[in-house]
């Protein structure tokens, strides 16, 4: 009996030994239920095909939230996680601090957007990320409500409070127009598009401000939008980030939305009440310069403290291949970082929109690309989201914001 129950722990032994040591990948990823879904299913595939096993590391959706947890995973040196998917708010901080191990020479950069790539992705001249899926801000309108989308942010806020009265009568809870105005990374994006070309971060011998007219006439323009306008709910302050937005909207209760190309897929599924009712739309444009399009998008890096390389490499290749990009936009509807696709009959098929959205990705506008953004950003969401609340003037918040900045910049070592 003994002897038995020693050959059987024996033979227990002999089959964990040969299994080598744990070659799991760790992937850290975040997003609404349904995106770490179809994260879980692409990983259970690659395991079935390679033999490597993948643990998904569930963040939130809210990207400050994601980026805080992988630095401190970073800082501490951890060797989990081993993949995780960026912001492209973020990458400059995570290559400055050396944090990604660069990809392999045979990754076959060609298929990608060519001017993405060599912005964000390489890092003292090796690639060191791939992007999974690009954003770039939309507007979503209801097809039934309005003729044709507005040009202008003037023509949007006439429209919305015409359709708003009108539709109250019947919808009592009806506003004309949602955003992301909370106080988090989706506010800063917004703001870049309300203040257009000629504001935003404006970037001038190495040093970044905000305060200048466009921005001033932007931040009175979204305060306006809440209050005393109230096109726009109270709570968009407060509250307000993509997926409350994307709720408010495929509700039945908006007019226009301001949103990533994700939410199309969303509008468009089978229990949505939007369902064949949503146009998407340019950005529009402020009364002087044109308009502008925030770039966003998440892309995928490896860990420098993997213990997994090779496994963690062949799972890069995994999902930045042409069939599992594919199948991105098939079942989430985003948008593949990979040009190849976007001429893809079986695509255009399902989302006619992808083509025109190919130059809107090509036109987007980047935020600064620089290590020290997120400190800027920080400082940006703070005084911007102060004006929503009606509890500093724009042109006073934009000026304490530049000399917070300013402060950043000199620790950095930056001519301000
Ligand atoms: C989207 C974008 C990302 C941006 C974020 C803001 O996820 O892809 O780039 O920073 O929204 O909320």
């Amino acid at each position: 009996m003994k002897k038995t129950a020693f050959l059987f722990l024996l033979l227990l032994l002999s089959t964990a030994c040969s299994q080598g040591p744990d070659r799991a990948v760790v992937f850290a990823v975040g997003g609404a239920p349904a995106e770490l879904d179809f994260w879980e299913n692409l990983a259970d595939e690659f395991t079935r095909t390679s033999g490597i096993p993948v643990r998904i590391l569930r963040q939130p959706s809210d990207t400050d939230q994601q980026r805080q947890s992988l630095v401190i995973a970073l800082k501490a040196r951890m060797k989990d996680p081993d993949v995780f998917l960026m912001d492209i708010a973020w990458i400059g901080l995570f290559s400055a601090a050396d944090w990604l191990m660069p990809l392999e020479a045979d990754m076959d950069t060609v298929p990608f957007f060519a001017q993405v790539i060599d912005t964000v992705d390489r890092f003292n001249g090796r690639l060191i990320a791939l992007p999974v899926y690009m954003d770039a801000g939309v507007l979503y309108y209801r097809k039934d409500l309005v003729k044709a989308p507005p040009d202008t942010w003037q023509t949007l806020i006439a429209s919305a409070r015409k359709v708003q009265e009108a539709q109250r009568k019947t919808q009592p809870d009806f506003y004309g127009f949602v955003w992301t105005g909370a106080q988090y990374e989706g506010l800063i994006t917004v703001f870049m598009e309300f203040a257009g070309t000629s504001g935003g971060f404006v970037e001038e011998n190495e040093g970044i401000r905000l305060n200048c007219p466009a921005n001033i006439r932007a931040l009175r323009m979204m305060r306006e939008l809440i209050q005393p306008l109230a096109v726009s709910p109270a709570n968009t302050f407060t509250q307000m980030k993509e997926e409350e937005v994307r709720m408010a909207f495929q509700q039945g209760h908006i007019l226009y939305e301001r949103n990533w190309p994700y939410a199309w897929a969303l509008h468009e599924a089978d229990d949505s009440p939007v369902r064949g009712k949503t146009g998407v739309a340019q950005v529009p444009a402020p009364e002087t310069g044109r308009s502008v399009s925030t770039l966003g998008g998440f892309h995928v890096g490896v860990s420098r403290y993997t213990n997994v390389k090779a496994e963690a490499m062949a799972f890069v290749q995994f999902i930045t291949s042409y069939d599992n990009q594919k199948r991105m936009v098939m079942e989430l509807g985003w948008n593949p970082g990979r040009q190849d696709l976007y001429d893809d009959p079986s695509i255009l098929a399902k989302a006619p929109h992808f083509n025109a959205l190919k130059s809107v990705f090509q036109h987007a506008r980047p935020r600064p690309l620089k290590p020290y953004y997120s400190q800027i950003s920080a400082v940006a969401q703070t005084h911007i989201n102060r004006v929503l609340a009606g509890h500093a003037a724009p042109e006073e918040a934009l000026a304490k914001a530049d000399l917070e900045i300013q402060g950043i910049l000199s620790r950095y070592q930056v001519d301000p």
